[in-house]
This record gives C-alpha cells, structure tokens and sequence, in this order.
C-alpha cells in the first residue's frame, strides 16, 4: 500500500497538476498580457520540456505517495503535441482515480475525439463573457466566444464532463455574469465563477478588481434560486451551488475573499520539470535535473517527500497588500493555474 505524507499544516498530498507547455495561442490580459507576451516573448525550448516518458515516471511515484487526481494544464495543454498519448499512459497508472484537463477550447474541434478515445473524461474550458467583444478584448486575441461554444457542445455530445471556468473582473464583464449563467443552466454544464487572482506579476492585479464570491452571489440571487451543494471531497476547490428548479449547478473559486488553504492537498509540476507547493510560489525543486542525471525512483521519492513534508505554503490565506509586494510569483500560464 501507498505511504501516505503530510506536509507541516498535516495536509495530505491528493492532487497533482501537470503543466505540459508554457506556450498558449491566448493573451488573456489576467494571465499572459500582450505587452509583456509579445511576438519576442522567449517560451522554454523543446528539450527543456520533460518528455512523456519523464511525466508518466513522475506521476507514477507521485501516486505512490498519495496523488490520486492529475489535470493537466499549460499554458494551453492541447499545444502539445499528441497529448493524447500521454493521457493514455497516465491513465494507467495506478492508484489514479481521476484525469482531468484545463484548456481554452480552441483546439478542442479537432483534438476532442482523440482525448475521449484515450480516457478522458473531464475537461474545464475556460470562458469567460458570451458577449463577442468583450470575450476578444479579454481573450487577447479577438476569439469569438460562439467558436469556443461550439467545441463546448461538440464536446459534452462526445460524452465529456464539462465544467466552464470565468474569471470575473470589476468593471470588465460582471454584466456578463447573468447570461452565461443562463446559458450554461440551460446546457447542463457547471459554470464556475473565479475571483480574480493576483497570479504573477504582471497582471495588474489590485484588491479592487476583485468581485468577490458574496457580490456575485448578490447578483445571481436576484435572478436564479439557487441553494448550497456539500462538498465532493476532502479539499475541492470550488464552493458549489445548484439551481432549484432543475440539476444544473454553479460554483465559486474564491481564493481571494475566502481562501481554502487549510485544505490544500495540490501539487503542481511545471512543464520543465520544477515541483511547486503552491500556486503562488517564487521558486520549486528541479526534478528534471535530477531525472537527467539518472535518479533512481527511491532518490526521486525521497526528494518529493522531503519538500512535500516541509511545505508550509498557505499564501492566499496571508495575503495583504504586503505580502504581495514582497513576494516575485511564478507567471500562471508557466505553471497552469
Ligand atoms: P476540478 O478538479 O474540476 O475541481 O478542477 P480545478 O478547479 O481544481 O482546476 P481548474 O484548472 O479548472 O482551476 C480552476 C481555478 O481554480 C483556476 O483559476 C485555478 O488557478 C484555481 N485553483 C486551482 N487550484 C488552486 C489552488 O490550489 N489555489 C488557488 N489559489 N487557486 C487554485
Ligand atoms: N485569476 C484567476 N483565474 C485565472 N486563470 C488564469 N489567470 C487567472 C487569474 N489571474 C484561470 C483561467 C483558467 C484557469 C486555469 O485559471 O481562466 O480557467
Ligand atoms: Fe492561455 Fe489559459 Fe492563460 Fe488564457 S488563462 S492566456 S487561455 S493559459
Ligand atoms: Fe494551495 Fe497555495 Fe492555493 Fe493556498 S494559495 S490553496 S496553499 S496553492
């Protein structure tokens, strides 16, 4: 049986989130703004990337030491070549019980059919306004948000469990709150609305672009009934809702104005092969260094649970004004949020 390793808050090591790019084909201005993304931006070349043979060894250690749900993200994941392949092999990994994927959905028309068919099951797809130029303006690139709902659709008829991710920022679209709740109440699908973080540091971040989880509920609650859903599991990310006069259901990330740090059981890997203990981290353990210079799995799992037993991170729980200054973060679509 798995051993099982607790960090120094006694959180339990469940999740692991594998960034497999940090390249996207989006600018989102709250992830990758264009002017510090630009057409000079220098991505990680090719052989800094871990292969899928170095993911599938240190995912399969991971889930020795606990990790029983994988999502793998970017930047955009569906950039990567063949992906697919690397989701049939994680699938087989055991002690696995979940694989999800968080993408843009941009490549999902042609990408779609090839992830179901090697195992996955889940996919979040990110959204955030109906509204053709607002969507763009946000999105960085003019995408029309009716193309991305057509691989939304296209992908919950291939049987896909589909959740919509919506970063909600002041001023830019709370109007759009209503109709996407509306849209996707109708489609079945769980829309997810997400404080604005201050993820990096290039995003302009301030506490006042912030709409808080008890705004939107304000908002929402004026249109919809809706009613609290407990919990999944142990450590779920969102606070969930359900509609009362059918199935469908919302959910707020609200790492702002109620951080859930005290029950953070994630790990995440970034496409080169860095192992961070938190989101908003300055810094993480090579692995690949180490898997390059021929690591045995013992040495690889000793150091995976010396970092995860020192971890103490709990940052949205301590951030001020402050702490955000004092800290330089790794940029989200390097780490994949
Ligand atoms: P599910 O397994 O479907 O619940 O996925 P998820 O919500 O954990 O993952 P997803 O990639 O869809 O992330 C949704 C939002 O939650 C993104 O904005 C993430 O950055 C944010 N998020 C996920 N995990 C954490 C975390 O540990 N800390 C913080 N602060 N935000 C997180
Ligand atoms: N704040 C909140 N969510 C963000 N995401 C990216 N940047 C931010 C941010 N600054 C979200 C994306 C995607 C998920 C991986 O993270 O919209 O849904
Ligand atoms: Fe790309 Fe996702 Fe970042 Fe948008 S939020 S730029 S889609 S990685
Ligand atoms: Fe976990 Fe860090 Fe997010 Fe807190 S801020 S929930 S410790 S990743």
């Amino acid at each position: 049986p798995e051993e099982v390793i607790k960090d120094q808050l006694n959180r339990p090591i469940r999740d692991l989130r594998l960034s497999v790019t940090d390249r996207c084909n989006f600018r989102c201005t709250y992830c990758m703004p264009k002017e510090v993304f630009g057409d000079d931006y220098v991505f990680l070349p090719k052989n800094e990337l871990l292969t899928f043979e170095e993911i599938e060894r240190l995912a399969t250690i991971f889930a020795q030491l606990g990790v029983k749900k994988l999502r793998i993200t970017g930047g955009e994941p569906l950039m990567r070549s063949h992906i697919d392949q690397l989701i049939l092999k994680l699938n087989q990994i055991k002690g696995i019980e979940d694989i999800g994927l968080t993408t843009n959905g941009l490549l999902l028309k042609s990408y779609a059919s090839k992830l179901k068919s090697a195992g996955l099951n889940r996919l979040n797809i990110s959204l955030d306004a109906l509204d053709k130029k607002i969507s763009g303006l946000m999105n960085g690139r003019g995408i029309d948000p009716d193309y991305i709902l057509q691989n939304i659709v296209q992908a919950q008829a291939l049987g896909f469990q589909i959740k919509v991710n919506m970063v909600v920022q002041k001023n830019v679209n709370e109007q759009e709150i209503i109709p996407m709740a509306n849209y996707f109440k109708k489609l079945g699908i769980t829309l997810r609305f997400i404080e604005f973080m201050d993820a990096g540091n290039d995003n302009g971040w301030s506490f006042e672009k912030v709409v808080t989880k008890k705004e939107m509920l304000d908002i929402i609650e004026k249109e919809f009934e809706i009613e609290p859903v407990s919990k999944d599991y142990f450590g779920e990310v969102a606070k969930r809702y359900k509609y009362k006069d059918c199935n469908s259901e919302i959910g707020f990330i609200t790492s702002v104005s109620q951080s859930f740090c005290s029950t953070c059981t994630r790990a995440r890997i970034s496409s080169d092969g860095k192992f961070y203990t938190c989101l908003f981290a300055s810094d993480g353990f090579d692995l690949k260094k180490m898997l390059r210079l021929g690591a045995t799995d013992e040495e690889l799992t000793k150091a995976i649970v010396h970092v995860w037993e020192q971890r103490t991170d709990r940052y949205s729980d301590e951030r001020t004004e402050q702490t955000i200054k004092n800290r330089t973060k790794i940029n989200m679509s390097y780490i994949g949020g």
